[in-house]
């Protein structure tokens, strides 16, 4: 691996992930709306930028020339199929055989055989109709983006995130494949190490056409997970 695109650069997740791609030496190409361009201001000379909407499919095909990899933030930001645009267009322009790696929630299914608690079906169920509501987020798009890309044949991962604290590293978060596993209980990770495991995928062919569901390496779900095996 030698150059990544991360698109959407300047958000919270986008910025550790530019931390730990430079951390390995990759040289990293960064996408973000023009207005956020300032949000990278401390890393201006260590990485290029490219401007634009991320479902802008010109400013991706600009962005992702000549990329090994690819980290996708997939972000359901209003009602103009931002998340499935985003998520087209890095698979109709990035290199053959580049890999391509997107975050998205638990909340998403690839088989169907994830087992969600009431909790989390209510809280999807409310936060999706609300924010419809006020056209602010479009939680079927960030579905369609991934439906789209769990039926392509680029060599993709989907990395679902459990819910997110702040905080210093505690490592490689731990993963399985459906959300209701025991290990993943606890439901929480550090944004920089969701950070780190998109940044660590990318050279992990075990994960390629895979849809990790993950959580923080020391929680006690995981914690008690090691212990019993
Ligand atoms: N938050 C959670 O608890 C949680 C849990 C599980 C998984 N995830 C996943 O983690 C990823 C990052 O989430 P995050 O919560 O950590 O957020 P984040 O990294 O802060 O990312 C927010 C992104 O949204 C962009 N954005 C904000 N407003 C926008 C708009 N109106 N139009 C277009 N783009 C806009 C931001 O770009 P600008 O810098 O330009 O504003 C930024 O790239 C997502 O894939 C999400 O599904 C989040």
């Amino acid at each position: 691996m030698r150059k990544v695109c991360i698109v959407g650069a300047s958000g919270k997740l986008g910025q550790y992930m530019i931390q730990h791609a430079l951390a390995r030496g990759y040289e990293v190409v960064g996408v973000c709306r023009e207005s956020s361009v300032e949000k990278l201001a401390a890393y201006q000379d260590r990485i290029s930028i490219v401007p634009g909407k991320t479902n802008d499919r010109a400013i991706i095909q600009e962005a992702v020339s000549g990329c090994d990899g690819v980290l996708t933030v997939l972000v359901p930001w209003g009602i103009q199929q931002y998340a499935s645009g985003t998520a087209q267009a890095v698979m109709d322009f990035a290199e053959p055989n580049a890999r391509l790696i997107f975050s998205c929630g638990w909340h998403i299914s690839r088989d169907g055989k994830d087992v969600y608690s009431w909790k989390l079906k209510a809280m999807v169920a409310l936060f999706g109709t609300v924010a419809r509501w006020l056209r602010l987020v479009e939680l079927d798009d960030q579905v369609e983006a991934c439906n789209r890309i769990f039926a392509s044949n680029t060599c993709w991962t989907v990395v679902r995130g459990s819910d997110l604290e702040e905080g210093a590293s505690q490592g490689l978060p731990v993963w399985s494949e459906h959300v209701g596993d025991p290990i993943l209980r606890s439901n929480l990770t550090r944004r920089i190490d969701f950070a780190l495991f998109m940044v660590a995928a990318l050279e992990d062919d075990a994960l390629i056409h895979n849809a990790p569901a993950i959580v923080g390496c020391q929680t006690q779900s995981a914690i008690e997970h090691q212990s019993l095996s």
